[in-house]
């Protein structure tokens, strides 16, 4: 196997000291790094490896809990060195090609501010560091609308081929979202009748109990509907619409995504009003106590949203007419995702004085993943010439049915896998990445045109009443 090496950069900051480095040592402890992979960070702090490794061990002791291991930590440390760099500063890259002299291929990952990618694609092309199969990695955001975006993904195109570029949106690194690939295209039972014939709507909600707390300044130059639908939950609606892909190869997938957004239909005009919900959490109450509003907590006036309801139609065969609703929001009453796919009621009802419920499959993402299928029953009983009925729950806790499991796995220790073995399927590919910017772009400008400011809700509760009137006036509520 090539020596395969990983440079990260941004190795003090936040992202890289409690998601990366804890990845690592959970793949060091499971014996999944390649050995002798070297792990290299870089940053604008001065301090040497002794001073980095102290801050890395902290962090790696805090989020491994029970988990944490001499042994294993020292394996670990004894594979990272540190070097300081600055994307601003091009020469400042010679210490970290050095650094990586011996290594065959190269993972760059940018754990930066996205302002700095362009800067570090063109030294790391300067230091001849972009050629083979080094491949770099990048986070979200990528732009925060098509136009930035492009430039962002120029750039990053100008140092490496499409094949070598890494887009982490981290909720496909996550057991539940992959397994809605396994649920769809691993059974026969449910893709016969995924389509409009059988389906009414879909229902996607990724809500969140915690306010913006220190992100702040991030957070109101993005809003929800950056910083969540135009990402994660377009993604958790292309793996749920889109067609059977012929293979897991990453252009398969990727081609079918790309399908789905683009079928999107633009919300525009009069549309906006019916079909976009705009919110920002007020003062309320969270968990039993009482928390600032957005506003109090951002400490300046803002028009940026915290939540964001959407009815998305995709206009092709499969779905013409079924709407996707789409919930996010911070300060919602808990922390908890989940896809419903609602099926259409029977079309004739042969129990008179009973009223069916349409089956409905609900797919918890998080906390815990689970699946459950509503049906109707009979209730054992003699009224109603005995046919009394009353829907039950078939439900399969992923939890339960896996209870080796020792501990729920952090999203990025598979993405990190995935980049280690240059395989590409769980990564986003540009033109999806524009597609999905170009159908928000659109609704970001209509609501500016529109001059559509966000309606306030109280922190704890499920986002204000046009939320609520957003499905009903389709005659749909939305389940909790
Ligand atoms: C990030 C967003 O991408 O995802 C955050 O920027 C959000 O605002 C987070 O809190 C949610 O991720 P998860 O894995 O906690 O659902």
């Amino acid at each position: 196997m090539a020596k395969t090496a990983m440079a990260i950069l941004g190795a003090t900051g936040d992202l890289a000291l409690r998601m990366l480095f804890p990845s690592l040592y959970f793949l060091e402890l499971d014996g999944l790094l390649p050995e002798g992979m070297a792990i290299v960070g870089g940053s604008r702090t001065e301090t040497d490896t002794a001073g980095f490794l102290a801050k890395v061990e902290t962090s790696v002791r805090e989020r491994s809990e029970g988990f944490f291991r001499d042994d294993c930590w020292k394996r670990l440390a004894d594979r990272i060195t540190y070097v300081s760099v600055d994307a601003s500063q091009a020469p400042s890259f010679k210490a970290l090609a050095a650094a990586l002299a011996g290594a065959e291929e190269v993972v760059f990952y940018l754990s930066t501010s996205p302002s700095l990618y362009a800067a570090t694609c063109a030294a790391l092309t300067v230091h001849g560091l972009t050629g083979g199969k080094n491949r770099i990695v990048v986070e979200k955001p990528i732009g925060r609308d098509l136009k930035s975006s492009a430039a962002i993904n120029d750039a990053l195109g100008s140092a490496f081929s499409e094949d070598r570029i890494f887009r982490i949106d981290h909720y496909l690194g996550k057991e539940a979202v992959q397994n809605l690939l396994a649920l769809r295209f691993a059974n026969t039972l449910f893709e016969p009748l995924w389509n409009k014939v059988s389906i009414d709507h879909v229902q996607i909600t990724v809500a969140e109990s915690v306010g913006v707390g220190g992100r702040g300044p991030y957070y109101d130059e993005y809003g929800a509907l950056r910083d969540m639908v135009q990402n994660h939950m377009l993604q958790l609606l292309c793996l749920i619409a889109m067609e059977p892909p012929a293979s897991l190869e990453p252009e398969s997938v990727r081609n079918e995504k790309v399908k789905v957004l683009r079928s999107l239909r633009p919300i525009e005009g009069r549309e906006l009003d019916k079909r976009t919900v705009r919110g920002q959490y007020v003062r309320g109450v969270s968990d039993g106590e009482s928390v600032p509003g957005y506003l109090e907590e951002l400490g300046h006036n803002s028009e940026t949203e915290t939540f964001v309801a959407l009815a998305a139609h995709i206009d092709n065969w499969r779905w013409a007419g079924v709407p996707f609703y789409l919930r996010t929001g911070k300060r919602l009453p808990s922390k908890a995702s989940q896809i419903v796919i609602q099926f259409r009621e029977v079309p004739h009802s042969i129990f008179e004085g009973s009223d069916l419920l349409a089956n409905r499959l609900t797919i918890r993402l998080q906390p815990e993943e689970g699946i459950s299928m509503t049906l109707m029953n009979k209730t054992p009983s003699l009224d109603r010439g005995g046919m009394n009925l009353k829907p039950l729950s078939l439900n399969l806790s992923l939890i339960d049915a896996f209870p080796g499991e020792r501990r729920r796995r952090i999203a990025y220790e598979r993405l990190l896998l995935e980049v280690i073995a240059h395989n590409t399927t769980l990564f986003v590919r540009r033109d999806e990445i524009e597609a999905a910017w170009a159908w928000v772009d659109g609704i970001e400008a209509g609501w500016e045109r529109q001059g559509v400011s966000p309606a306030p809700y109280a922190a704890g509760t499920w986002g204000p009443s046009g939320a609520f009137a957003l499905t009903e006036r389709q005659g749909h509520t939305w389940y909790d």
